[in-house]
C-alpha cells in the first residue's frame, strides 16, 4: 500500500475528484478526513471508505473561511494524530468573462478556489512541519494553462494556485514539504454536468482532446496518488496537466 500509516485531508471530498481521490488514499492506508461544505456529501464519503475497512472522518467546511481550515486541520490531528497530505481541490466555476462576470461572483471564485488554497497551505504547514515534512496537493486546472473562455475569475483563480504552489515549493521544500499542482482538463463530475448536458458544448468541448474522452474522478485520483506517495519523491513545484493530451495539442 502506498500511504499506509498516513493522514490525509481531502478537500471537496463529498464529490468528483475529491471523493475518488479520498476512497483511493484509503485503499492505499491512508486515514482520510473528508471536508466539504456539503455535508450529506462528506459523510457518505466517510460512511464509504468505512464500509469498505478504512478509517475516516468526515467534517463540514467552508475552505473559504480561515476559521473553518484551522478547525479541520486540528480536527484532523485530534483524530488521527498528525497530519501528513492535504489534497487542497474543493472549487467553484461560475462562467462570465471580464465583461460580464458579477463582482460578487468574481470575489466567491477566487475566495474558494484560491483563498481556500492558501488556508489550506497555511494551518497544513505547521503541523506537517511537526513530523519533518509532508505533501501539498493542490487542484487548479487546464484554465489555467491556456486561454479558457468565459472563465474570467476562474481561470485568475486557477492560475493563481499554480504560481501558489511553485512559491510553497521553494519555501518548505528544507522542511521536508513537497507541493505540487495537478491540472485536470475536462471531466465529468458534478461542476461540468450542465455544460457537458448540452450536446453543441459537449461535442466543443470533446473535439479538442487528443485522447477522445472526457476525464473521469479516477483519473485525477491516480495522480493525486502518485504526488501523495513516495513514488513522486524528487517532485516538487510541479505542474501536472491531467488532461488526455488536451493543453498539449
Ligand atoms: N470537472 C472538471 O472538468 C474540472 C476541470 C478542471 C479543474 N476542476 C477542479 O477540480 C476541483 C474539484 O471539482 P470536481 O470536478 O470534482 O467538482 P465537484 O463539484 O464534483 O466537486 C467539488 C466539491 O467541492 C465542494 N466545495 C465547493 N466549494 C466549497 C467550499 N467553499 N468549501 C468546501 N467545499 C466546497 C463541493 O461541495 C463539491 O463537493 C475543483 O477545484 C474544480 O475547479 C474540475
Amino acid at each position: 500500500m502506498l500511504l499506509e500509516g498516513k493522514v490525509a485531508i481531502v478537500t471537496g471530498g463529498g464529490s468528483g475528484f475529491g471523493r475518488a481521490t479520498s476512497l483511493l488514499f484509503a485503499k492505499e492506508g491512508a486515514k482520510v478526513v473528508v471536508v466539504d461544505y456539503n455535508e450529506e456529501g462528506a459523510r457518505q464519503t466517510a460512511e464509504d471508505i468505512k464500509n469498505a475497512g478504512g478509517q475516516a472522518i468526515y467534517v463540514k467546511a467552508d475552505v473559504s473561511k480561515e476559521e473553518d481550515v484551522k478547525h479541520f486541520v486540528d480536527e484532523a490531528v485530534k483524530a488521527f494524530g498528525k497530519l501528513d497530505i492535504i489534497f487542497n481541490n474543493a472549487g467553484i466555476y461560475v462562467p462570465g468573462n471580464a465583461e460580464e462576470q458579477k463582482t460578487e461572483d468574481w470575489d466567491r471564485i477566487i475566495n474558494v478556489n484560491l483563498r481556500g488554497v492558501f488556508f489550506g497551505c497555511k494551518y497544513a504547514i505547521p503541523e506537517m512541519k511537526k513530523n519533518g515534512g509532508g505533501v501539498i496537493i493542490n487542484t487548479a486546472s487546464a484554465a489555467a494553462l491556456i486561454g479558457f473562455p468565459e472563465a474570467i475569475a476562474y481561470a485568475a483563480s486557477k492560475g493563481g494556485v499554480v504560481s501558489l504552489t511553485r512559491a510553497v515549493a521553494v519555501d518548505f521544500a528544507k522542511a521536508g514539504i513537497r507541493a505540487n499542482c495537478i491540472c485536470p482538463g475536462t471531466s465529468e463530475t458534478a461542476i461540468t454536468k450542465d455544460v457537458l448536458a448540452n450536446e453543441q458544448l459537449r461535442n466543443m468541448f470533446l473535439a479538442p482532446i487528443p485522447m477522445g474522452r472526457f476525464g473521469q474522478p479516477d483519473d485525477i485520483a491516480k495522480a493525486a496518488l502518485f504526488l501523495a506517495s513516495d513514488l513522486s519523491a524528487y517532485i516538487t513545484g510541479a505542474t501536472i496537466p491531467v488532461d488526455g493530451g488536451w493543453t498539449m495539442a
